[in-house]
């Protein structure tokens, strides 16, 4: 079992797909990744889940991010699945599921943990970056579905504080003024943002979102 924290590398794998055999830093380039855990198919959670992830494919494009889902069945089973969710959530599924019945994907991601189920997996997210480096993971219960407008909303902000000195406040949506870095001195930080800086306290500095 492997342990995966902030930082490292996301580990590279092929594994077969609903869209062919995938290869995990092939398909991703030089872009962003969200790689998806479900726990099985033909479950009511993940089918609405996934329905939701189709609608919102057009805002993770917009975000260069690949999606990338994964259910520990196989490509047939998931194939079949699919006809389900794209009947049910009126969508199409226009995006790859990892079939992972030998749980190769699932143990390299550390995706299975055995005090919630020998099994299935949870529900993990994992966010990559273009130097394939994880930038963020989520861990929920089987038994809660996720929200899709946070994962574009923890993107904006990796994204964000990926190309500029700034990190996001609590509740912070896409627009909304952030927190200069601690690591930039005020004095520094009036030059790097000409929309201007407010000094809240010495150790929390606003500025307007600087990329839009
Ligand atoms: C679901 O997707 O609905 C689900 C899957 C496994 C356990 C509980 C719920």
């Amino acid at each position: 079992m492997a342990t995966i924290r902030l930082g490292d590398i996301a580990p590279d794998f092929t594994a077969d797909s609903t869209q062919g055999m995938i290869n995990l830093y092939d398909y991703l380039g030089d872009g962003w990744g969200i790689l998806f855990s479900h726990p099985a198919d033909f479950t009511p959670v993940c089918t609405t889940e996934l329905g939701t992830a189709a609608k919102f494919k057009d805002e993770f494009d917009k975000r260069n991010v690949k999606m990338l889902a994964l259910s520990v069945d196989g490509t047939t089973s998931h194939a079949e699945w699919i006809k389900d969710i794209n009947e049910v959530q009126n969508t199409t599924v226009n995006f790859p599921i990892i079939g992972d019945e030998d749980k190769k994907v699932s143990h390299l991601y550390d995706m299975i943990h055995p005090n919630a189920d020998d099994n299935l997996t949870v529900r993990s997210v994992y966010i990559i970056g273009p130097d394939k480096k994880v930038k963020l993971m989520i861990t929920y219960p089987a038994s809660t579905g996720r929200n899709f407008h946070e994962l574009l909303r923890v993107i904006d902000s990796l994204q964000l504080t990926a190309y500029h000195k700034v990190a996001t406040p609590a509740n912070w949506e896409h627009g909304d003024d952030v927190v200069v870095s601690p690591s930039i001195a005020t004095a520094d930080a009036v030059n790097i943002f000409p929309k201007g800086v407010v000094e809240v306290k010495p150790y929390l500095r606003m500025t307007p979102q600087p990329n839009i």
